[in-house]
């Protein structure tokens, strides 16, 4: 989507003063408090989500005592946000001693900060390493650890994370929440028969910038929305532009070459560092990249399960001949290097008429990155664009019989209108010039958080209240009570989307989506269906 600064600008101050009217209604005192977050977030970027979800800051005393699983780069990045005021970090374990290291160093920059620096080296040198998960909880009741974050390759989340839960411990475990559906099920009835907190790593369920856009998106202002655009482009044509592919550091290869990892799902050390690249180990663009954009096109759906799903996916530009300075590159990865899916989903009244749908469709690709990533809602009265998880932007559709639109006009959302109808997009009477206005406007893209931090804090906040009975009727503990905001079975509903258009890719199928998949007491899961596999 090729827009003009000047066009940014207006979308984002439409969206910003959207949200503050929407906030502040008779109806909806309760919610004043979003204003403040939101002008917080465009002012500090950190802890907005105190108040804002629902939760406290705990007392001293009450930090939870955690370790951190995996500290490579997600783990680091997890290190660096991690809440100190929520967690007690008394450990940590990785496989690779270069990431153990990295735990406590950080990269040389400012986004993986290390223990050091985040905490000082008083208090990082009081934090014990381990080389495996299996070796930390051999220890955990010495150390007297409550739970742990998660931050392995994907083919490990379920047997840590039991592993973990066997041992009594709280989990937060990456996204995407596993391997297969069957996995995620596993994962959850273990967290069920334990009575213990199983929280997924989709930060969008924290941040307050889709929390508001979602607010704009349920309040109807967008009209019918019929498409959602979700795309993560990137360009690794060139040699060393490849970030899924990585070499092997030698202290690593020192200490686990030639070693036989399969107790942790790895058939050597070169799968370990690259799990990216292989179908055993990984899920591919549509769990490492796309679960999170599917995640947060169905938060603007209602949450509502998908009815169908089909696409294409190949490896056509690895082991190609291509340009650049090289013929061809030699390339083992089997994952797909481009995929292109579509989604139907369900209308709102959809019960009364299938033809009510809303479609999805998701694209990632390694050659191209013209355009930002992001998702692009398509309403019939408006347009929101979520750029980079860091901005939005809101524009009024214009057309025959309304009130002027489009991207360089500003706007102001209208509740209860003359119509009786929910709230409407306005356009005002002047357009680019007000968005120039001397305020400048929210500028938010340095410093908005992404929900990091917010999901450590509200599963640490949520450990300390979750009580003797977090699974009433069998289900976690709902988000209205306190519950994780993406637990289990919100996880395991993203699980399904990802690996089902992995499925509809590799067997060329349109795949209808069954609801017993979505059902943690089914044994039903999509990658042993006859009807797909067969
Ligand atoms: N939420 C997000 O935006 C986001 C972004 C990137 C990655 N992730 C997720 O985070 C997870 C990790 O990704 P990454 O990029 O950090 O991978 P990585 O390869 O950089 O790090 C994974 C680390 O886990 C360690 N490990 C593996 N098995 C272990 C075990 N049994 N015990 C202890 N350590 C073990 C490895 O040695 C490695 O250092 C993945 O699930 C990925 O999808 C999430």
């Amino acid at each position: 989507m090729a827009l003009t600064p000047e066009q940014e600008q207006i979308g984002k101050e439409n969206f910003a003063d959207s949200v503050n009217t929407l906030m502040n209604t008779e109806e909806n005192p309760t919610k004043v408090t979003r204003r403040d977050a939101i002008k917080a977030a465009a002012a500090t970027g950190a802890g907005l989500g105190i108040a804002y979800f629902g939760y406290e800051a705990l007392a001293e005393s009450d930090r939870v005592k955690v370790a951190f699983i995996g500290t490579g780069d997600e783990g680091n990045i997890l290190l660096t946000e991690h809440p100190e005021n929520y967690f007690d970090v008394v450990a940590i374990a990785d496989l690779r001693p270069t990431n153990r290291e990295r735990a406590f160093k950080g990269d040389p920059n400012d986004v993986r900060i290390g223990l050091v620096r985040k905490l000082g080296a008083d208090r990082a040198k009081n934090i014990k390493q381990f080389a495996s998960h299996k070796e930390l909880l051999e220890h955990k009741d010495e150390l007297g650890i409550e739970a742990v974050v998660i931050a392995t390759p994907l083919v490990s989340h379920e047997p840590i994370a039991l592993d973990c839960l066997e041992a009594g411990l709280h989990v937060l475990t990456e996204k995407l929440m596993a391997r297969t559906v069957t996995a995620c099920k596993n994962m959850i009835r273990k967290a069920k028969e334990k009575n213990l907190l199983l929280a997924v790593g989709h930060q969008r369920h924290y941040s307050v910038l889709y929390d508001n856009a979602n607010s704009i998106v349920q309040s109807g202002a967008l009209g019918d929305i019929k498409y959602i655009r979700a795309q993560w482009h990137r360009n690794n044509s060139f040699p060393a532009g490849d970030s899924w592919r990585k070499s092997v550091p030698k202290a690593d290869e020192a200490s686990l070459g030639g070693k036989d990892l399969s107790e942790f799902k790895f058939n050597d050390v070169n799968q370990l560092v690259n799990w990216r690249l292989y179908n055993s180990t990984g899920g591919g663009l549509m769990a490492e990249l796309g679960s999170h954009q599917m995640d947060a096109a169905s938060i603007f759906l209602g949450k509502v399960h998908p009815i169908a799903v089909q696409g294409y996916g190949g490896k056509n530009f690895y082991g190609i001949k291509h340009v650049g300075p090289e013929d061809k590159w030699d390339d083992d990865r089997e994952i797909d290097d481009h995929i292109y899916v579509t989604f139907e989903f369900p209308g709102k009244n959809f019960k009364e008429n299938n033809r009510d749908k809303c479609v999805v469709t998701y694209s990632s690709m390694n050659t191209n990155k013209f355009e930002p990533y992001g998702e692009i809602v398509y309403g019939s009265r408006g347009t929101l664009f979520m750029k980079t998880e860091k901005e939005a932007m809101l524009w009024k559709e214009d057309g025959r019989g309304s009130t002027g639109g489009g991207p360089d006009q500003r706007l102001w959302i209208v509740t209860g209108s003359a119509g009786g109808g929910g709230p409407q997009l306005e356009a005002y009477e002047t357009s680019s010039g007000a968005a120039k206005g001397a305020s400048g406007g929210p500028n938010w893209a340095d410093n908005v958080s992404r929900g990091y931090r917010e999901e450590m804090e509200h599963f640490a906040f949520s450990i300390r209240n979750h009580g003797p009975n977090y699974w009433p009727n069998g289900k976690p503990r709902p988000t209205a009570e306190g519950g994780l905001r993406c637990n289990g079975v919100v996880a395991m509903a993203d699980a399904i989307m990802a690996l089902t258009a992995n499925l509809a890719m590799e067997h060329q199928k349109r795949i209808v989506f069954k609801p017993e998949w979505f059902d943690p007491d089914s044994d039903a899961a999509p990658e042993t269906d006859p009807e797909i596999i067969g």
